[in-house]
């Protein structure tokens, strides 16, 4: 499903010297696996996830997403097989700060060949599954960090993606909340979803079927 071959990313520092995020990441992640990587802070954990998830391209080496060569995709091709086949939870939420949770939770379903009470039906599943029906016609900025934890999490899962990355999507949830959302990813990855999460908790691991340990930007195993 997923194939990563010598990838590296860097940044500039000065002097013509870089800074490396990652190095040389080879990496088999096969379909319907149920993935974490761990490693400490700034090992390159949500960098590495955001090459998963397309939004970055300033790397180098190959990607391979089912037959498609990521590395060789325009930026709207890419776009667009982002759209179809990938849910994202970010690190730190990225709601659209202009629009209500119920509009937040529609956009992913605009992506696709949804008919309009469709939408209408998923998106009221979808507040009632994860209990923010009073909040849907509430800002980002008017709810809690949790609570938009939440709502992207609840945004990555709406249109049903064949993966989904999720960059700590229990971090800023009680123990309790925190479970039902590892449940329901292990509901999703029992229906053939392939998940892949960055996690400190290796409790949240004990979900997945195998851990990848990221030290420095090196798999470390
Ligand atoms: N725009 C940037 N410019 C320079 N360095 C960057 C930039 N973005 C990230 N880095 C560096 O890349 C490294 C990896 O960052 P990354 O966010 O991937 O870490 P992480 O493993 O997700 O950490 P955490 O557990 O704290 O979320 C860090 O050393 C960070 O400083
Ligand atoms: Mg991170």
């Amino acid at each position: 499903m997923i194939k990563l071959r010598h990838v590296e990313r860097n940044y500039p520092l000065a002097k013509g010297k870089f800074f490396y995020v990652l190095r040389d990441i080879n990496l088999d992640i096969a379909e319907g696996e149920f993935v974490s990587i761990m490693g400490p802070s700034g090992a390159g954990k949500s960098s590495l996830l955001h090459i998963l998830g397309m939004h970055d391209h300033a790397w180098t080496g190959e990607y391979f997403f089912g037959e498609a060569a990521v590395h060789h995709l325009k930026a709207k091709e890419r776009s667009a097989l982002r759209n179809e086949q990938i849910g994202f939870v970010f690190q730190q939420y990225h709601l659209l700060d202009d629009l209500t949770v119920y509009e937040n939770l529609e956009i992913p379903l605009s992506y696709r060949q949804v008919s309009k009470t469709e939408r209408a039906a998923l998106v009221a599943d979808t507040l009632d599954r994860f209990s923010i029906v009073g909040k849907k016609d509430l800002y980002p900025r008017q709810l809690s960090g949790g609570q938009q934890q939440l709502v992207g999490v609840a945004r990555a899962i709406i249109s049903n993606p064949k993966v989904i990355l999720a960059d700590e999507p229990t971090g800023n949830l009680h123990s309790s909340q925190g479970e039902e959302i590892m449940e329901l990813f292990r509901k999703l990855n029992h229906e053939g979803t392939t998940i892949v999460q960055v996690t400190h908790s290796d409790k949240n691991a004990s979900y997945g079927n195998r851990v990848i340990q990221l030290r420095d930007g090196f798999v470390v195993s």
